[in-house]
């Protein structure tokens, strides 16, 4: 029997409300607007993206999207008043997961505690290696062959939490560490949008550190 005009509405899935983080260029942004427009992430959609920079290249390139956008710009703010701010935008447009693509700012106790394993961060190496700063030359000028990118769930340390996914870039010989960093960069793009289906499909478990996937029936 069909459904009559007057019956009960279908129920149609409320989508994941990705809140993105940046400072700078916003490509990650952009590979992860890219792979939701290509229904790559069926069940997700961008609820606000925000930066802490007035003028990233980012957040210009999301309010052409048409995305919501704000800047809350941390620069001479203690950290808590800032973060308080950015918790409050993030309620505001209904925030599910947080993702850092290149947030360049280290988030407070209370962020993280905000957020319960529901921020997401990537960083251009293979951690444990190389945390913070020009990852991928720390990895370049140690002579590293295999270099890379990972994305991981945040914890109050830098760098640190249960990583997601990691994907593997050869240093070649003729490398240099700007070559190196492109095509990590484009690995990147890869391990961002296939991180989030991961944590949004809920299909998966952490145990002692490790994420570990769980095979739909
Ligand atoms: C990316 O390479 C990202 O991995 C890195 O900043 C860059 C941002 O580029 N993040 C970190 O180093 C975090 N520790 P984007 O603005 O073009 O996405």
């Amino acid at each position: 029997m069909s459904a009559s005009a007057s019956g009960p509405a279908p129920h149609v899935p409320e989508k994941t409300r990705l809140g993105i983080l940046l400072s700078g260029r916003g490509s990650n942004f952009l590979a992860i607007a890219r792979a939701i427009a290509a229904g790559q992430l069926a069940n997700v959609e961008i609820g606000l993206v925000l930066s802490n920079v007035a003028g990233a290249p980012g957040l210009a390139a999301a309010h052409e999207l048409g995305l919501a956008t704000a800047c809350l710009v941390s620069r001479g703010r203690p950290r808590a008043e800032h973060d308080a701010d950015v918790i409050t935008c993030l309620r505001q447009h209904r925030v599910d997961l947080v993702c850092l693509a290149g947030y360049m700012r280290l988030l407070s106790a209370d962020f993280i505690a905000a957020f319960p394993d529901r921020i997401l961060n990537i960083h251009p190496s293979l951690l444990p290696a190389f945390p913070g700063l020009d990852a991928q030359m720390q990895a370049f000028d140690y002579g590293c062959t295999v270099a890379g990118c990972t994305v991981h769930f945040v914890d109050e340390h830098l760098d640190h939490g249960v990583i997601v996914l990691q994907r593997t870039v050869p240093v070649l010989d003729h490398d240099d560490a700007h070559t190196l960093a492109a095509r990590i960069l484009e690995q990147e793009h890869l391990a961002y949008p296939e991180a989030i289906a991961r944590v949004v499909s809920g299909d998966y478990r952490i145990e002692a550190r490790r994420y570990i996937p769980i095979p739909r029936p």
